[in-house]
């Protein structure tokens, strides 16, 4: 891979990069690493170069048969602008904020993460859905609001006290009826789910939990959504580590191996979307 600027003809042998894309751009630029730019976003004057605070960085496949597509790729000041082009609900926004200060507030999905979920929820039509890894609630708040009147979530999560913080706010939003609200180990409330004779029956559902458990959720979960629903998994990318051969920790493994099987997996079609930490949408053959 090498990055570049649509625009480039210049290219600097140069390393300028914002450093929240260095763990993704680290492993792309291993082989190649030619930093192109522009005149708005370099200039060069006696051999100094500088850097505007937003160059438009792009990434370019090394094979050619992909024709030198180039695809963008993130800077702080494009995120910014991303963010400023989400429609937040005021309840989500509060809830967002109140976890900012918590333990563990870097897990929760981002608010266009969020945002795609509900989108894809409202598509779908759905009725019935499933959250395995709750947290204090953002995800599976972001879709309850978008249900039916008629709808129905079960809300999976083993830690107690994050799950009485989501809670209170599906009291507060206005949409705790339609939300159930599992404490427990998230596969045994797949299993039992299965069990209560709910297989199929099943539009949507997000994966968010214990990324070593991704094999068995999304089996239990391909069990119980219809043909047509969907199942979405986040974290498939994993900060980049996934596309990166000198990183071999177990859960860089277990989900590289997860993304594989997915790939192989003519049961559903499936899309990789370079959104938050990646995620993966799953449609069921
Ligand atoms: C990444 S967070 C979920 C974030 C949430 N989707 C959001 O957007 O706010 C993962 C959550 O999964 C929960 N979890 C991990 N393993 C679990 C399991 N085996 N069963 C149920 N919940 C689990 C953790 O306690 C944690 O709250």
């Amino acid at each position: 891979m090498r990055i570049g600027t649509a625009s480039s003809s210049l290219w600097l042998r140069c390393f300028y990069i914002f450093p929240c894309q260095a763990a993704l751009a680290t492993s792309m630029v291993r082989r190649s690493l030619t930093i192109p730019t522009r005149p708005s976003a370099f200039r060069s004057d006696h051999g100094k170069c500088w850097c505007s605070a937003s160059p438009s960085v792009v990434v370019v496949a090394d094979d050619k048969s992909y024709g030198d597509k180039q695809v963008i790729s993130m800077t702080p000041a494009l995120y910014k602008y991303i963010l400023s082009n989400v429609r937040e609900p005021l309840i989500l926004r509060q809830l967002r904020e109140e976890t900012a200060s918590m333990r563990g507030s870097q897990m929760q999905v981002s608010p266009d993460q969020a945002q795609l979920l509900a989108m894809l929820v409202q598509i779908l039509g759905a009725k019935r859905c499933i959250e395995v890894g709750v947290y204090t609630g953002y995800s599976s708040l972001a879709i309850a609001l978008v249900l039916p009147e008629s709808g129905y979530l079960v809300a999976c999560e083993r830690d107690a006290k994050s799950l009485d913080m989501a809670k209170r706010y599906y009291e507060l939003a206005g949409v705790a009826y339609k939300v159930d609200a599992i404490h427990g180990l998230a596969s045994d409330t797949l299993k039992s789910l299965i069990q209560n004779g709910e297989s199929c029956s099943f539009d949507f559902a997000f994966v968010d939990a214990e990324k070593k458990m991704n094999q068995e959720y999304f089996e239990l979960l391909l069990e119980l959504v219809r043909i047509g629903g969907v199942i979405v998994i986040d974290n498939v990318l994993w900060h980049g580590k996934v596309a990166d051969p000198m990183v071999n920790d177990t859960k860089t493994i277990s989900i590289r191996n997860f993304n594989q099987r997915l790939m192989e997996d003519d049961r559903v079609s499936i899309s990789m979307v370079p959104i938050g930490d990646g995620m993966t949408i799953c449609r069921k053959r």
